[in-house]
């Protein structure tokens, strides 16, 4: 019965063991992991946006050979969430529609603009470093196919964060402008880096919850600690600053502190009132009608095939 199913649940969750589709889970678990996957499976695909626009202004083949490559991945990190997604009972369908009706999240940090090329690097150091600050403990969350859908996909963050570094790099080294041109885009993308983590501990309803359920493994502000904790020193070989005149290492706890963020800014942009808001859902429900025909033939595809088989 429900108690005997509850507390094998919770034996699971207590024993670190891992929770598969076919088991039983308490309805808000599997709410939670819907909204959560979900979001992050949205993020993967709206994240093509910012770089995509790029694509075409790549400064060598090169650069532009790598930046496909990545943009593909995250085409690809996409798919496996919504497959993961879709193993708790949810249509991928019905996840897209959320995703184009605004009745689900994607992360805040797609709702900026990529004014320069030196913003590919600043999106793989900053952007792409704070995801995998976020996922790696993903990789022991208690929901297996989410678990298992990480490890990969952590691998492919760390070439697309070391890509990011490389070119960030390359620029501060370069001439005066290409420095200053680093400079700038990560003036821009620090404190929207910062913000990916979610809102601080004691405004995060979700939070507790989550990491009863050993779904979320450390709280928002440990994750945004130990990301400003690695990156200070990366900046310093970049030879770049990061825009935070309180941004201090202390002594004491061997932490940098750093400055308040702009939380007003994080909800506005959470809200739907980010600079690019409105542009990423047009252009994502643009490329969603436009493939109609494509989903529409391989649905007559698949039937054809099945009838086939049956004959
Ligand atoms: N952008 C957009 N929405 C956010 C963000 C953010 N950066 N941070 C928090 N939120 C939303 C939450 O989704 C939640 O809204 P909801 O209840 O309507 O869904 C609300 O703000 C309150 O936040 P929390 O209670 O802290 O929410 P949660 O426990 O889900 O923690 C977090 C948020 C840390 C983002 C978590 O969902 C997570 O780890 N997700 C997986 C990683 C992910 O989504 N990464 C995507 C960006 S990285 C990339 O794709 C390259």
């Amino acid at each position: 019965d429900d108690v005997q199913q509850q507390e094998r649940f919770d034996a699971l969750v207590a024993d670190d063991q891992r929770i598969e589709p076919r088991d039983w889970m308490p309805e808000g678990y599997r709410k939670t992991l819907i909204r959560q996957i979900a979001q992050h499976a949205h993020s993967e695909i709206i994240g093509m946006q910012p770089e995509g626009n790029w694509i075409s202004q790549a400064p060598s083949l090169r650069r532009k050979a790598i930046l496909m490559a990545k943009v593909q991945d995250e085409a690809g990190h996409g798919l496996y969430l919504y497959s993961a997604a879709e193993t708790l009972g949810i249509d991928r369908s019905e996840l897209l529609d959320m995703l184009h009706t605004g009745r689900q999240k994607y992360s805040s940090i797609f709702n900026y603009p990529t004014l320069s090329w030196a913003d590919m690097g600043s999106i793989g150091w900053l952007v792409d470093g704070a995801a995998i600050v976020n996922q790696v403990p993903i990789c022991r969350c208690s929901y297996g196919p989410y678990a298992r859908a990480m490890v990969r996909i952590c691998k492919e963050e760390s070439f697309h964060q070391r890509q990011g570094f490389e070119i960030l790099h390359h620029l501060s080294h370069g001439t005066p402008e290409q420095h200053a041109m680093a400079q700038e885009s990560v003036n821009r993308w620090w404190w929207p880096s910062l913000m990916m983590f979610g809102p601080p501990d004691d405004a995060s309803p979700n939070s507790a919850q989550s990491m009863a359920w050993g779904i979320k493994r450390h709280s928002n502000d440990e994750l945004r600690q130990r990301f400003v904790d690695m990156t200070v020193p990366q900046a310093q070989v970049l030879g770049l600053t990061l825009p935070d005149p309180e941004l201090e290492l202390d002594e004491e706890t061997g932490h940098y502190r750093f400055g308040e963020i702009d939380w007003t800014e994080f909800m506005e942009v959470i809200k739907g009132n980010g600079p690019c808001n409105a542009e990423r859902i047009e252009r994502r429900v643009g490329a969603h009608d436009d493939g109609a025909w494509v989903r529409e033939a391989a649905m007559a595809y698949a039937d054809k095939q099945a009838t086939r088989s049956q004959g």
